[in-house]
C-alpha cells in the first residue's frame, strides 16, 4: 500500500474502504468523500424511516440492499444494524469489492432480469438507492413484481425515484432545463435511454439492456405502483435530493 492510500485508508470512517474510481464514476459519485459523506445520510435516512414505519430490523431479519453498487449505503448501515444484510448488483466488480472488504454482509451478483436467487418471501425489508432511477417501464414492472415475490407479506420496501426535487437540483445546474415539472406532472413517468453502455460495454458493467434516466412524478407511482403493492407514502427529497417510495407488501 502506498504512504498515501495508507493514510486515506487509516482516516476512513469505520466501514467505509475506498473504492476504485471508476466504481465511484459509476455510481455518480466524484470524489470518496463525498461517497463517505452520501452513505452516511443515507444510511441515517433509512433508519430514521425503518424507525417511523417500525420495521426496525432485529438479529433475525433478512434485509437487502437492491442494487448495491461498491456499497456506499450498506457498509454504514452494516455498523448500526445487527440483522442479515443482503446486497446484490449486476456489477461483479462492484460485489467483488464488498466482499474483499468485509465478512459482514452477503454480497451476490445478480441479472439484469428478474429472478433473483432467493427463495419466496424471504426478506423482511428491501431497499435500493438510484435503481428505478434508471429503469425503463417494462423493467421497472418487472422488479417491482420480483421485490413482491422476494419479500414477507407485511414486509417494508424503500425504493427510491427522481421525483421534483431531482429535477429542480438538476435545473440549478443547468442539466435539462427544457424538461419541466409541470410536464412531469403531466406525463407522470419519463424515461430517456442512454446508449452508451451499448458502444461501452464497460461503462456499466452488467447492464444488459435498456437503462437510462427514469424520472417519476408522485401521482404516477402512487397510482402505478399501487398495483403491485401498497403505496404508504412518497417522501420527497429524503434520499439525497431522491424521493423515497414507502411500500408494504
Ligand atoms: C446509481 S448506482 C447506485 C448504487 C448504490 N445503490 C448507491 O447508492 O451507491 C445504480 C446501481 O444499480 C445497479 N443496477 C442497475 N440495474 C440493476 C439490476 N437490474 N439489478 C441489480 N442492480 C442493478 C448498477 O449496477 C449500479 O450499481
Amino acid at each position: 500500500m502506498s504512504e498515501t492510500s495508507a493514510q486515506s485508508a487509516s482516516a476512513a470512517p469505520k466501514g467505509m474502504p475506498r473504492p476504485p474510481e471508476e466504481n465511484l464514476k459509476r455510481i455518480g459519485a466524484l470524489t470518496y468523500e463525498n461517497y463517505v459523506k452520501a452513505g452516511e445520510q443515507a444510511a441515517t435516512a433509512f433508519i430514521d424511516a425503518f424507525t417511523k414505519y417500525s420495521c426496525r430490523p432485529t438479529a433475525d431479519s433478512n434485509v437487502l440492499d437492491f442494487g448495491c453498487g461498491v456499497g456506499r449505503v450498506c457498509f454504514p448501515l452494516m455498523e448500526r444494524l445487527d440483522c442479515r444484510l443482503f446486497c446484490c448488483d449486476v456489477d461483479r466488480s462492484a460485489i467483488n469489492f464488498i466482499a474483499a472488504n468485509t465478512k459482514n454482509l452477503f454480497p451476490l451478483t445478480t441479472n439484469y432480469d428478474p429472478p433473483l436467487p432467493f427463495a419466496d418471501h424471504f426478506f423482511d425489508i428491501v431497499y435500493s438507492v438510484s435503481v428505478w432511477t434508471h429503469l425503463p417501464a417494462p423493467a421497472e414492472a418487472a422488479w417491482l413484481t420480483e421485490m413482491k415475490r422476494i419479500t414477507k407479506p407485511g414486509a417494508m420496501l424503500f425504493i427510491t425515484t427522481a421525483g421534483h426535487p431531482t429535477l429542480e437540483a438538476h435545473h440549478g445546474r443547468g442539466i435539462d432545463t427544457s424538461f419541466t415539472s409541470d410536464e412531469l406532472k403531466k406525463r407522470g413517468f419519463v424515461f430517456n435511454e442512454n446508449k452508451l453502455h451499448k458502444k461501452d460495454p464497460g461503462l456499466w458493467p452488467g447492464v444488459t439492456d435498456v437503462y437510462g434516466l427514469a424520472r417519476h412524478d408522485p401521482d404516477y407511482v402512487r397510482r402505478t405502483w399501487s398495483k403491485f403493492m401498497q403505496v404508504v407514502d412518497v417522501l420527497p427529497g429524503t434520499i439525497g435530493k431522491q424521493d423515497l417510495v414507502v411500500l408494504r407488501h
